[in-house]
């Protein structure tokens, strides 16, 4: 089953106007150079700076995204950006459900479920994030704890083609740690085997599933060679251009 590498730099709160357009041209640039040609790439700036950045890409493969939206397609929502608003802007991809609105902002599987299908019913790709606590690792709880976020947050419109879930163990993101490529591996078959429960298994087998925590050109390699890995979101290192374009090199074929 060939399912296309995905790279995506999660920026996060992180840039403004003029280093941001100056990163991500750099990030065109390379992804010009890159030997790596068939695999997508994927940059999600901050709401701030979409419109700059999809300048500063235009006329390379270098796909947009966001971080977030609400499920409300237009309305009285003070502060919020809807998914249509995103597609008009040129997004391709929003993602959904990142631990850190998770934690930051309360957000529960079944906002996040209404969210992934507003963004579908746009026209956007979603990527929508689970994975386990520190705690929750150290219970032994960490399939347990994916299924339930799957079950709750993906949507029932999702497709293989609209959706793609990324795994990031909260305990892995930004701090230096990654689980062994043994652990990732067995965590995301089981992710495939609970897509295939939710929405069929052709759907389970053309679903990407991204690994995101903690990666960085040294350990990339090994974790994007794993048999049901079919990506990364990849946070703190899409912030230099080397070594977000290090990882894209180090991708499998
Ligand atoms: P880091 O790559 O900085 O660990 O962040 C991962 C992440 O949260 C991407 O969404």
């Amino acid at each position: 089953m060939v399912r296309k590498t995905l790279i995506a730099g999660n920026w996060k709160m992180n840039g403004h106007i003029e280093d941001g357009v100056a990163h991500a041209k750099g990030v065109a640039l390379e992804v010009k150079k890159a030997a790596r040609k068939d695999c997508e790439v994927l940059i999600c700036p901050p709401f701030t700076l979409l419109m700059a950045a999809k300048k500063a890409i235009k006329g390379s493969k270098v796909q947009l995204g966001a971080q977030d939206c609400h499920f409300d397609l237009k309305g009285a929502h003070t502060g919020d950006i809807s998914p249509l608003m995103l597609k008009d802007l040129g997004c391709q991809y929003v993602i959904v459900g990142h631990s850190e609105r998770r934690t930051d902002h309360g957000e529960t599987n079944e906002l996040i479920a209404k969210k992934a299908y507003s963004a579908i019913e746009a026209g956007l790709k979603v990527i929508i994030c689970i994975g386990e606590t520190e705690k929750e690792r150290d219970e032994n709880k960490t399939i347990e704890v994916c299924t339930a976020q799957i079950m709750g947050s993906v949507p029932s419109n999702s497709t293989a083609q609209n959706t793609v879930i990324a795994y990031e163990p909260v305990w892995a993101i930004g701090t230096g740690k990654t689980p062994t490529a043994e652990d990732v591996e067995e965590v995301h078959a089981s992710i495939r085997k609970v897509i295939a429960k939710k929405l069929g298994r052709a759907n389970a087998n053309k679903m990407r599933i991204l690994y995101g925590g903690s990666m960085k050109p040294s350990n990339a390699k090994e974790l994007l060679a794993l048999e049901d890995v079919d990506g990364g979101l990849i946070g703190g290192a899409s912030l230099k251009v080397a070594d977000f374009t290090a990882i894209i090199e180090s991708s499998k074929q």
